[in-house]
């Protein structure tokens, strides 16, 4: 018992740390206590620690924070990578070129208006020229993207390519060899499928997207 207190322990604060905590008062583990114990559980509470986040190095280049956007009580959140330069201009997730045709995706394909679902990203800056976000970068922003997950409780999560598979289910395959499967995570159905700035580059992958997207549909 005391082992696992103790691994509960370093558990803690190694998520404490990934947060960007460099000192904790003394924690009293207990195992029924919740995974960000400092984290709001309150969407309103939660986007201003967000907006205020400083705990990577990507605060330091951008211009707005993207939070997210859409229904709390949607019943399926959309998940990409990170804002691009638009959504960093703007504040708002998926509003360039790729956000146009991920509008379209859920108004004409899945017949379901854009505010009615969530849209939120990995991480929360721009990384500068849309690069991948690092490990240490994901590590620190994903408690947010967490909390969003347990606010809004959706049925379905839709991972937009690999970056957002990848960190929520924490599996590192191919996005075309897992497209269009569901997978069981603890608290909602995960689907992944191409990212739409992938489908911008290759309109040819269009097909299997609206294949996923009947499969997304018929779930829903
Ligand atoms: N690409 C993403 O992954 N997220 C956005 O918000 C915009 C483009």
């Amino acid at each position: 018992m005391k082992n696992i207190k103790n691994l509960l322990q370093l558990k803690r604060l190694y998520q404490l740390k990934n947060m960007g905590y460099n000192y904790t008062d003394m924690i009293n583990i207990d195992t029924d206590q919740p995974e960000s114990p400092t984290l709001s559980s309150n969407m309103d509470e939660l986007r201003k620690t967000v907006l205020q986040c400083h705990f990577c190095q990507l605060s330091k280049t951008r211009n707005n924070v993207v939070f997210g956007e859409g229904s709390e009580d949607a019943k399926v959140v959309f998940v990409g990578e990170g804002p691009g330069a638009t959504e960093d201009a703007t504040g708002r997730p998926f509003v360039g070129r790729a956000g146009a045709l991920l509008t379209k995706m859920i108004e004409n394909v899945l017949e379901i208006k854009r505010r009615e679902v969530f849209i939120a990203n990995v991480v929360k800056c721009r990384p500068p020229n849309n690069r991948v976000p690092t490990f240490d970068e994901v590590m620190k922003c994903k408690p947010y993207l967490d909390k969003q997950l347990e606010i809004i409780a959706p049925r379905l999560v839709v991972a937009l390519g690999a970056t957002a598979f990848t960190h929520l289910t924490g599996e590192k395959s191919s996005i075309s060899k897992v497209r269009g499967e569901l997978f069981e995570m603890k608290n909602y159905k995960l689907i992944p499928t191409f990212h739409p700035s992938y489908l911008l580059r290759n309109p040819s992958a269009k097909k299997e997207a609206y294949a996923d997207l009947l499969k997304i549909k018929s779930f829903l």
